[in-house]
């Protein structure tokens, strides 16, 4: 299981003090709206400065018309992230325009789909998707794996069902996590290492845990020790 630790702070020069921080670990930078939007480029650069090894998941979401999200998916690979996200429910045309546009990179970032945002529960998800969370998300899982994607984002409580339905090194990242029981904020489907261990869960994503903490140098080392044990 590897560690993300999403760099949502609302100060260009904070990222980098927290990315200083715990660039020494080896873990993976999450770059998402707030932070790429306001810093964009200038960002990816100085995180591959602090740490030259580095792995950047740009978590940007996509969710367009096909050939809309074939030129960002190209845009995206040519930054040289190693992670970056589209949402399922775009449908399997839109992944398969994703996948195909970025063929003619040597080396491509890996590409997931979100199936269900971590903080709907399942009355707001059912309202929207018109089906309960378990059984959309394995749906959206397989939409994904069938059209060449590398993985999912989705919660923990779903990776070893989705696992099942495609296959166990079909990638799962999970938001979410409050590695040691802290508070959940707007998350509703919250879980642990354990938890996340027990669903066989790839990449855990970490944002407030770690940099709310009064030493995320402290809670990163604490949450990787926790991931070997
Ligand atoms: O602070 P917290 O640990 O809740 O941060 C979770 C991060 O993961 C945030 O950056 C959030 O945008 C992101 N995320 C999520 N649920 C998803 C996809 C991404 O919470 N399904």
């Amino acid at each position: 299981m590897e560690l993300v630790v999403a760099l949502d702070l609302p100060q260009h020069d904070a990222n980098l003090e927290l990315a200083r921080k715990i660039g020494r670990y080896p873990l993976w930078f999450k770059v998402g709206f707030r932070s790429y939007i306001r810093d964009g480029k200038a960002l990816l650069k100085a995180l591959k400065e602090i740490n030259p090894d580095a792995k950047i998941f740009l978590d940007l979401k996509l969710y367009d018309i096909p050939n809309t999200m074939a030129d960002a998916a190209e845009e995206i690979a040519a930054l040289g992230v190693e992670m970056f996200n589209v949402h399922a429910s775009a449908g399997k045309a839109a992944m398969q325009a994703v996948m195909q546009r970025l063929e003619s990179f040597e080396k491509r970032p890996l590409v997931l789909a979100v199936t269900a945002l971590t903080s709907f529960d399942d009355e707001s998800f059912r309202a929207i998707y018109g089906a309960p969370i378990e059984q959309k998300a394995s749906a959206f899982a397989v939409d994904a794996f069938e059209s060449g994607l590398d993985g999912v984002v989705c919660s923990a409580f779903e990776s070893a069902a989705i696992k099942e339905a495609t296959n166990d090194r079909f990638i799962t990242l999970t938001p979410g996590i409050r590695p040691f029981g802290e508070a959940a904020g707007d998350q509703t489907r919250v879980a642990d290492i354990a938890l996340a261990k027990a669903q066989q869960v790839d990449y855990i994503v970490v944002g407030r845990p770690a940099y709310k903490d009064p030493d995320p140098a402290a809670k990163v080392a604490a949450i990787l020790e926790a991931i070997r044990a």
